[in-house]
């Protein structure tokens, strides 16, 4: 299964590219495993056909990656308008709502996809879901201020209560070979919010536009990593080597 994953990643990646990408453009590079492949895509582009892109990162990753494959790097103080972001995501429902961060990149991944005429998304067959939570576990991710972590653990735990979860539970992201905190690229905490298996009925009353507006009211929390309606087309690498898309 790793073996088509990966493919199913190249594939998307690949497509999105060639979809989208034109000569002159600015564009944003998003984080993760299968954005590494759209930084191939293009730097083969950019031999092949003398394609001239510049590219704006969207963490410490992907400006690794645009200078890794020698492509023409910028930032947002040069670009605060950028032409296509291609970036991945952990989850997207049938609305092209997404779920992102499970990388710690979500607050710079958002500002560039703002900034963004259009954000293309690509991904594996795994992340395809009808709702967000139906395949991923792990919660939403959200980056918040070090300062005062544990009164956002806190209002987060209340509002899940709130919402009538009963299995809802914040916590803040250790680092693995680090006794501590993940502390992402801009020097802030990672808080996954799961608010575990809500009941259809629950699920309904509280669309991700809803859970965002609420998450984005308690102080702390500096960005989300709900992705609501920002993506424009979605591109989904299948295990059988096609790619399915959804926009
Ligand atoms: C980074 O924080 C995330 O938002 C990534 O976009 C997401 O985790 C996708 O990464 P993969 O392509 O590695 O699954």
């Amino acid at each position: 299964a790793r073996g088509l994953i990966e493919q199913a990643k190249r594939l998307a990646a690949r497509r999105a590219v060639d979809d989208h990408i034109k000569d002159g453009q600015i564009v944003g590079i998003g984080s993760g495993s299968t954005v590494v492949y759209v930084a191939q895509r293009l730097a083969e582009r950019v031999k092949e056909e003398g394609l001239n892109v510049t590219c704006i990162p969207t963490s410490f990753q992907a400006k690794n990656l645009i200078i890794d494959n020698n492509l023409a790097l910028s930032d947002l103080d040069v670009h605060s308008k950028i032409d296509v972001t291609i970036d991945g995501c952990d989850e997207c429902d049938a609305d092209l709502n997404l779920i992102k961060g499970g990388g710690g990149c979500l607050l710079q991944e958002k500002i560039v996809a703002a900034a963004s005429d259009k954000l293309i998304i690509v991904a594996d067959y795994t992340k395809d879901s009808v709702y967000l939570g139906e395949q991923w576990k792990k919660g939403i991710p959200l980056e918040i201020s070090s300062i005062g972590w544990k009164v956002v653990e806190r209002k987060l735990n209340d509002l899940s209560i709130a919402w009538g979860s009963k299995t809802g539970l914040a916590s803040v992201r250790m680092a693995i070979k680090k006794m501590g905190p993940v502390v992402t690229d801009n020097s802030n905490f990672i808080i996954d919010f799961n608010i575990g298996d809500l009941e259809e009925e629950l699920r309904l009353k509280l669309p991700p536009k809803e859970i965002e507006v609420q998450l984005k009211s308690i102080p702390g929390i500096l960005e989300t990593g709900l992705f609501v309606k920002m993506a424009k087309q979605v591109y989904f690498g299948q295990n059988d080597g096609s790619v399915k898309t959804r926009a």
